[in-house]
């Protein structure tokens, strides 16, 4: 008996139709990561979201930590520090997110006092963007004091077109709250002195932010309302975000997918065969096509 002996060239032609019939298999195969994340949703009225958006829908790795979007039928909002937002909108090219506070849509007396504060490392002023405060739980301007001297006129900083007062229903007192549009460094020696007068009576103060041109205009209206101020609130200012957008620009130019690992917390590039640190292997691109 000789041991079965084939030759070699037999192999080759076994190994060949392995591959062939293995192929599409494989090809179709593609790694889960890269699959889920081959997909943009909507959320509310926006359309066509992805990274480094993600909702309750799609997994928690295609997106980075800080932009889960909670989506309605007709609502989409995002937390931010420790505020609620009503996105307006989401420009993938410029990475501006356009957002306004939920809590301050009715009016400026919310239930609760919350600054607008974001991480610096995920979020950025735009240039259109300008911080506005706004005090509460003022006690009433004190009378004026009896003049000794003849009286000279007190300035009244409340026909400053950057500073007035408003009233919350509930909170108890009238006025019981003021905003100013600049900072008080800023302003002529005796606006200041008045307005800081009138601001050391009031127990809290909260950090807003709106469009600079909606500012302008509110400062230029000749009709400082409450309703004004809501409406330039409403509009919403935009926020620049970061999240690895240089990485991500990176692996979406070798043909991968932007997400984030939890487990090594990083970013993360979603290949067709793996996820990589950066971008994908010269040729994936080809081969996923
Ligand atoms: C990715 O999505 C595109 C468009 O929906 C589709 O044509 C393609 O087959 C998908 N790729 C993979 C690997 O799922
Ligand atoms: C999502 O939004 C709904 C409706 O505004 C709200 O009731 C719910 O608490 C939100 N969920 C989260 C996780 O923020
Ligand atoms: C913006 O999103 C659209 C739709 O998902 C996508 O086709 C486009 O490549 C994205 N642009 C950038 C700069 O990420
Ligand atoms: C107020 O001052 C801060 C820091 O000094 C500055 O960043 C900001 O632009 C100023 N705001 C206005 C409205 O000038
Ligand atoms: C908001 O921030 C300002 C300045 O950082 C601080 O003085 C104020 O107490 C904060 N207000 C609230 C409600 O946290
Ligand atoms: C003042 O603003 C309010 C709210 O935006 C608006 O309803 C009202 O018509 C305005 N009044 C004038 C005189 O412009
Ligand atoms: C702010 O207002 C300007 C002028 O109206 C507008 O061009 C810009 O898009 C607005 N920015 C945001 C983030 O809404
Ligand atoms: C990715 O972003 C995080 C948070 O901003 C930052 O700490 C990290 O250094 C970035 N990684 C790279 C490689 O740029």
């Amino acid at each position: 008996m000789h041991p079965l002996h084939l030759p070699g060239s037999f192999f080759i032609i076994i190994i060949i139709t392995f591959v062939l019939i293995h192929a599409p298999k494989y090809a179709s195969s593609a790694d889960e990561r890269y699959v889920k994340c081959n997909r943009t949703f909507a959320c509310g009225n926006i359309e066509n979201i992805g990274y480094p958006f993600w909702d309750s829908d799609g997994p928690e790795y295609c997106g980075y930590p800080g932009f889960q979007l909670n989506c309605s039928d007709s609502t989409q909002e995002i937390r931010i520090g420790s505020a609620t937002y009503n996105v307006l909108e989401i420009d993938n090219e410029s990475r501006v997110l356009t957002v306004a506070r939920t809590d301050y849509l009715d009016d400026l007396c919310p239930p609760s006092l919350i600054n607008t504060t974001w991480n610096p490392d995920l979020f950025e002023f735009t240039r259109h963007t300008q911080v506005i405060n706004l005090y509460y739980h003022c006690l009433p301007p004190p009378p004026p004091p009896a003049p000794l001297t003849p009286p000279t006129p007190i300035p009244n900083p409340e026909n400053d077109e950057y500073f007035n007062h408003f009233t919350c229903n509930g909170y108890g007192n009238t006025p019981c709250g003021y905003y100013l549009t600049r900072n008080l460094s800023e302003l002529p020696l005796p606006a200041h002195i008045a307005i800081n007068g009138l601001l050391g009576r009031c127990g809290d103060r909260v950090v807003l932010v709106a469009n600079q041109s909606e500012i302008q205009s509110l400062e230029t209206s000749q009709n400082l309302s409450e309703e004004t101020l809501v409406d330039a609130l409403e509009k919403g200012f935009g926020l620049q975000w970061n999240a690895n957008n240089s990485l991500c620009d990176q692996c979406g130019g070798s043909g991968g997918l932007c997400g984030y690992d939890k487990v090594s917390n990083k970013f993360s590039c979603y290949c067709t065969d793996r996820p990589y640190d950066t971008v994908c292997p010269t040729g994936q691109f080809i081969t996923s096509l």
